[in-house]
């Protein structure tokens, strides 16, 4: 089981620059809200309830300000700063203390990820006892992200990051689950030609032991980029495309908590209170 996970909401989003020269960039809006909503979302329909952020030196109040400590989502959250980004695996190490003895999931602070299924997949997911498991989603620029190529029976046979030449065209995304070997595995890595230790090196000790697993997010589902600037005004223009169609938040993070039964209308209330009169909290209100 997966009771825990990691928000990975580091980086100085510097091709965002001049956006993210006083504001973290996971703080910055998709449509109606911060993107850190979106993971953090994700990890909650999970229903994973312990989740350690990890943040940049110096940025530790800009979060606090809006997600506090999860009393109001009837989950717990901690954070942790990083002094500079050492590279993905990197947070099993900072997050050290806090995954103890456990299994953990990671998602990167940016990632964005949306479809009927997901939700399902998760939960499945979420039963992880060991090894490690990863999804894969077909993209047209595979050159962009870590790559895994697979067989027949949709088995991972080979990982590179960023490949020049083409290799495959499924994209590992930035959401994994590891089973508790993944600090002692992390701390052997060496960084790679850009300074950094990287999540593929990670998952080909897994894989090198028979030990990773691949979940696909089909056609029908979204994974969608918040690199540039560009990719901001897309993700944003999908969320707002389907809630207004809809009338249905993406990433509510109270109405996923009140569906969970961790809260109740009470919390909904303080949340109200604290995000003031705003579209948000109409749409809270309606809830109740
Ligand atoms: C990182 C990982 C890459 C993964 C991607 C997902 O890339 O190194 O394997 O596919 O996140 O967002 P980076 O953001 O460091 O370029």
């Amino acid at each position: 089981m997966i009771n825990k996970a990691i928000i990975l909401a580091g980086g100085m989003g510097s091709r965002m620059s001049p956006l993210t020269k006083a504001v973290n960039k996971q703080l910055l809006p998709i449509y109606d809200k911060p993107l850190i909503f979106y993971p953090l979302s994700v990890l909650m329909l999970a229903k994973i309830k312990n989740i350690l952020i990890i943040v940049n030196k110096g940025q530790l109040e800009q979060y606090k300000k809006i997600i506090p400590n999860g009393k109001n989502l009837g989950i717990k959250i901690t954070y942790a700063e990083q002094d500079k980004p050492r590279g993905l695996p990197d947070a099993f190490v900072v997050g050290e203390k806090f995954i103890a003895n456990n299994n953990v999931a990671l998602i990167l602070g940016d990632n964005f990820f949306y479809g009927q299924s997901f939700t399902n997949q998760l939960l499945e997911s979420a039963k992880l006892n060991s090894g490690a498991k990863v999804f894969l989603y077909k993209v047209s620029n595979p050159e962009s992200y870590g790559v895994a190529k697979i067989n027949k029976n949709n088995k991972i046979i080979s990982i590179k990051e960023k490949p020049k030449k083409f290799f495959s065209d499924f994209a590992i995304t930035g959401l994994y689950f590891f089973d508790k070997k993944v600090v002692k595995f992390s701390k052997t890595l060496k960084p790679s030609k850009r300074g950094e230790v990287e999540i593929t090196d990670l998952l080909n000790k897994y894989k090198k032991s028979g030990k990773l697993k691949a979940g696909f997010i089909g056609r029908g589902g979204a994974w969608l980029d918040t690199g540039t600037i560009d990719d901001f005004y897309k993700t944003s223009a999908f969320v707002s495309s389907i809630e207004n169609r809809q009338g249905l938040k993406i990433a509510c993070l109270e109405e996923i908590a009140l569906m969970n039964k961790w809260i109740g209308k009470n919390e909904i209330k303080k949340s109200i209170k604290f995000y003031g009169n705003c579209n948000y909290s109409q749409y809270l209100k309606n809830l109740i």
